[in-house]
């Protein structure tokens, strides 16, 4: 699991847009006065979608001040949970699931075709500036490892192989479609095939 790096060139300020900063009032209606603090997640996405999908320190202080709540808090929140990103990520934001599934099936090869395509490491962007990567814990799809996750795409079922033309995919901005990479229908038993001695194979 790698390290989530705070990015070293960080704006002064940060505030929500008008939209979003009514959308914020929105979200806080549907948590009891006495719990806003509750709203921090939510606050947090959005400032991520309004800031190019990246967190800068100002939000995080200005999300504080907005729900009163001390800013480290706020920073613990933000540092523990992989969906925020508090560094630059590329237009194709790789994540690879190192847990025991996924790893066991192959992902640390991934990561390391990610370091050979996409940058030597994690969380840095590609030379062509479309790509970064980074290992997470697990996404939930185990039945299909080994997996990646691309911005909200799951990529399935994979291998060096797959792994690598998806990867160029994204390099060469000619994403491949989301999916499973061996043809299963979601995590749907692949066909079966009959053997000579009559006993099925998956
Ligand atoms: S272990 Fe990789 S998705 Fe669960």
């Amino acid at each position: 699991m790698s390290l989530k790096k705070v990015h070293h060139e960080q704006p002064e300020k940060f505030e929500f847009t008008q939209s979003n900063f009514d959308l914020a009032k929105k979200i806080l209606e549907k948590y009891p006065k006495n719990r806003k603090k509750s709203a921090v997640m939510p606050l947090l996405s959005l400032a991520q979608n309004q800031n190019d999908n990246w967190i800068p320190l100002a939000a995080l202080k200005y999300i504080g001040k907005f729900l009163s709540m001390p800013y480290i808090n706020v920073y613990e929140i933000a540092t523990f949970y992989s969906m925020y990103n508090l560094s630059p990520v590329g237009k194709y934001f790789v994540q690879v699931c190192t847990t025991s599934p996924c790893a066991l099936r192959g992902s640390n090869n991934i990561v390391k075709i990610c370091k050979e395509k996409i940058s030597k490491n994690p969380s840095e962007l590609s030379e062509n500036g479309l790509c970064s990567w980074t290992e997470v814990e697990c996404l939930g799809a185990c039945v299909n490892a080994p997996m990646m996750q691309v911005n909200t795409d799951y990529y399935e079922d994979l291998d060096d192989l797959s792994a690598e033309k998806i990867l160029n995919s994204f390099v060469d901005d000619k994403p491949l479609s989301p999916g499973s990479f061996r043809n299963r229908k979601n995590s749907a038993p692949e066909k079966e095939k009959k053997v000579s001695n009559g006993i099925k194979n998956a």
